[in-house]
This record gives structure tokens, sequence and C-alpha cells, in this order.
């Protein structure tokens, strides 16, 4: 399609929703999300976690260690315009996609595929991990390129196969909706909107993002039945110095933040990633990743950088397959010290198994918007939900 004919479309579809609201305005919500205490107009986490020494300076992290700094301190109406401009697919350059295209909040916050899909449907490179938590980590993306969630959002915005939009063309679309320049005014004092304040927004919701309210937690702050018997030895195999899990998935973030080399294989016939080589130029680095968080992993299938395994259980077992097992003939990785040849048995991979589902936990799910600012479709929210501009605010 022409792009002056999809300009046209997108103009017609931006004029629906002031026709269709002109009854209702749009209000951003001024209480701070589920889990977060308001202080002087802006929200913080409160955490059990909260209450305990600082983190991983012991080893494989015990129960009751502290969480990394959360990003914190936004106000709920920052937050909440967060929510909407994250599955808003104005925010892309043909109005077809949105964040949450692939960061779907049904899927864990990723989508489910080996290889997101963007514009035109264009295949990313890599696979698109859960935004659970992801205020709390200091690098992002896979290869750790970006060091914060500002910085990161330019990766999907411009890319020409990802959302494929230019700041020039996002600036003005926010500017010239009917909508946004007010909602920036209930956000950050005045209709101004620049890159910033839409990074700063978009990095507020991110960071509301927070799980931990699962049975695991539950376990650690004391309440000891929530776990069955398996999951308990599970989590024994877990931080076993035979599995050596919690050593680079250690707990409460179930991440160190570091990068590890563990030779986890590609997809049939793809060459290998270089991972974080491919920023440091460090050959030491060549297949480096940065270890994932396992919070909500039952929900983020496929698994890997490259989502070569479907299930947790072939996750799982790769560690157990010999040390560089999967590694390419001819490619030299330094493979890091702690994967190794643990020789799980098969009853201990189901236990690893059991024990990374109690991680599971979206009790702080956001509200999904009905209808974004727009007029367009919000994404990744079920359908019969949508569409319905009157309902959304
Ligand atoms: C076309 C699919 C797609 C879209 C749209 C998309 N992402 Fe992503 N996202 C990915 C993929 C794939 C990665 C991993 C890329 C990599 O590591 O090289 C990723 C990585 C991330 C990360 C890093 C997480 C981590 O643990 O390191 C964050 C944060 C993120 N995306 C947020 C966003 C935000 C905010 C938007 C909207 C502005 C967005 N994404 C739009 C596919 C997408
Ligand atoms: C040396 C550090 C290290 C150890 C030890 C380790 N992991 Fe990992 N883990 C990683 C890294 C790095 C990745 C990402 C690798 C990639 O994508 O290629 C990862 C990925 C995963 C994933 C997929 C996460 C996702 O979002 O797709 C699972 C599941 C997992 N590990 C479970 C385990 C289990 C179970 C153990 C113990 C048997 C373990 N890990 C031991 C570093 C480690």
């Amino acid at each position: 399609m022409g792009r002056a004919v999809m300009r046209l479309i997108l103009s017609i579809l931006i004029l629906m929703p002031m026709l269709a609201s002109a009854a209702g305005q749009w209000n951003l919500s001024d209480v701070c999300p589920a889990g977060f205490r308001p202080e002087q107009g802006r929200c913080y986490l409160q955490s059990l976690y909260g209450d305990y020494a600082s983190l991983q300076d012991s080893g494989v992290g015990g129960l009751k260690t502290g969480l990394p700094p959360l990003r914190e301190g936004f106000t709920p109406q920052q937050i909440d315009l967060g929510r909407l401009m994250f599955f808003d697919p104005l925010l892309s350059g043909d109005g077809t996609l949105a964040c949450s295209s692939c960061h779907q909040p049904s899927k864990g916050f990723a989508d489910g595929r080996g290889y997101s899909v963007g514009i035109n449907g264009q295949l990313a490179h890599r696979s698109a991990p859960s935004l659970w938590n992801v205020g709390f980590l200091k690098r992002l993306f896979w290869d750790a390129r970006a060091s914060s969630l500002e910085e990161q959002m330019e990766g999907p915005l411009y890319s020409p196969i990802e959302m494929g939009n230019s700041r020039e063309q996002l600036l003005r679309s926010l500017q010239e909706n009917a909508h946004y320049p007010n909602l920036f005014k209930q956000a950050f004092g005045d209709p101004d909107i620049s890159l910033d304040r839409i990074y700063t927004a978009i990095t507020a919701f991110e960071a509301s993002l927070v799980s931990l309210n699962s049975r695991y937690d539950l376990y650690a702050n004391g309440v000891h039945e929530v776990l069955n018997q398996d999951e308990i030895e599970g989590m024994n195999v877990f931080r076993s110095f035979v599995a050596r899990c919690a050593e680079c998935h250690t707990p409460p973030a179930f991440t160190n933040q570091q990068i590890a080399v563990i030779g986890a294989p590609e997809p049939e016939g793809r060459p290998l990633d270089s991972g974080v080589q491919g920023v440091s130029g460090d050959a030491s680095q060549r297949g480096g990743f940065k270890v994932p968080t396992l919070r909500n992993i039952e929900l983020s299938a496929p698994y890997m950088h490259s989502g070569r395994f479907e299930t947790l259980r072939e996750a799982a077992a790769f560690y157990t397959g010999g040390r560089g097992h999967a590694v390419p003939p001819g490619e030299k990785l330094s493979l890091h010290w702690h994967v190794w040849e643990p020789n799980l048995t098969d009853r201990e991979l189901d236990l690893l198994v059991a024990f990374m589902k109690t991680l599971t936990d979206e009790s702080f799910m956001p509200a999904l918007p009905k209808a974004v600012p727009s007029g367009l479709n919000p994404v990744g929210v079920p359908a019969s939900t949508t569409n319905n501009p009157d309902s959304g605010h």
C-alpha cells in the first residue's frame, strides 16, 4: 500500500474517536498501581524483600536476600500514560504494531514465538523477552547493549524491522492527536510532547510490571505449606552445587544480571548468534547473553535468545546434555565454569520444572485498555474487550 494512502487511512482512523468520544474525556489514573504506595504524589514499591539485607553478596542468594533497586518514583499519571502508549499502534510507522504486539500480557509480556514479527511481517533477530520485573534490570536486551529502559526503547521504535517509526513521525502523530497533548499535561504539567517524556512514561509503565507474589515468594517469606514436596525438592536441586542454577538465576530476582556463555543452540540451520561479542568485540563473550530472569518463566515459552526450546523441560535438560554439547563444530566458546556435567536424572529435571512453575505470579497485571487515545484498536488485548471507545476510560 502506498504511503499516502496509508496516511489517509491513518488520519481517518485517528479522527474516529474524536467523534465517538466527544462525550468522554480521557483521564489518567491518580492512584498508584497495585503493590505500590504513594509518597508525595509518586509511587514506590512495597515488598517484603525491602526488609531484607542487601543482595547477592552471599553466593547463591539465600531465601531472604534483598532485591536490586527498582526504577520507581513515577507519578500515577505517568505510569497510566505509559500504559496507554504501550498498547497504542499509533507508535509504529504504519499504525499496525504496538509494544504489546511482541510483549503481550497474555503471554507473560512476550509473544510465544521464536522470532518476533515486526512491521510488514519481518522477523526480528531474537526472541522477545518477558517484561515482568524488567524495572529491576541494570542492562537490557539479550546482549545487554542498553543500560536503561529509555535507551532500550529507541531500539524497537525506530528499527525498520520492528515498529518502523521515525522520531519526527512519532512526535508529530502524538502532538497532532486529539487527546495526547492533554494526557501529557496531566502526566507532566504542560501539554508539551517530547521524546524524553514519551520514554519516561513508557519506562514508568514497564517498571510497574512487578511479579513478587508467587508461591515461591510466599514460601520465602515464611508460609512454608504453599510448596509441595516436589517443589521444595526442585528448589533444592535448583540451589544445589550440582545443578548450580541459582548461581546465575539468583533469587529473588532470579538473575544475577551477569553475562554468561552457556552455549545454547540456535534453531536448525541458523548460524551462531555472537551475542555480547557483537557489542563488546570481546572474543571471550562470543555467544554470551545476559542471564534472564526466571520469574513467570512458565508463561513465556519458547525459551532462550532464539526461542530454541519449546518447553521448560527441554530448557532444563539442555544443562545436563554435557558442557558445550550444542556448540557448532569449529566454534570455540569460553563456556562459563558453572555450566558443566551435573548428570541430572529425569526425576531431577521434572523437579526443576515443578520448581520453576512456582515462580508464576500475575497478581499485579495492569488493566488492559479497551481503547487507546489514537482510536486504533489496542494491540495484545483480547478482541472481545476492544473496539469500544466509550468504555475505555
Ligand atoms: C516486533 C516485536 C517487538 C516490538 C514491537 C517491541 N519489542 Fe521489545 N523486544 C523484542 C525483541 C525481539 C527483544 C529482544 C531483542 C534483543 O535482545 O536483541 C525485545 C526486548 C525488549 C526489552 C529488553 C528486555 C530485557 O530483559 O532485556 C524491553 C524492555 C522491551 N523489549 C520493551 C519494548 C517496548 C517498550 C516496546 C515498545 C516501544 C517494544 N519492546 C516493542 C520485540 C519487540
Ligand atoms: C552460568 C550461568 C547459568 C547457569 C548456571 C544456569 N543458567 Fe539458565 N540461563 C543462563 C543464560 C545466560 C541464559 C540465556 C542463554 C541464551 O539465551 O542463549 C539462560 C536461560 C535459561 C532459561 C530460558 C530463559 C528464557 O527466558 O528463555 C531457563 C529456563 C534456564 N536458563 C534455566 C536454568 C536452569 C534450570 C539451570 C540449572 C540447571 C540454569 N538455568 C543454570 C545462565 C545460566
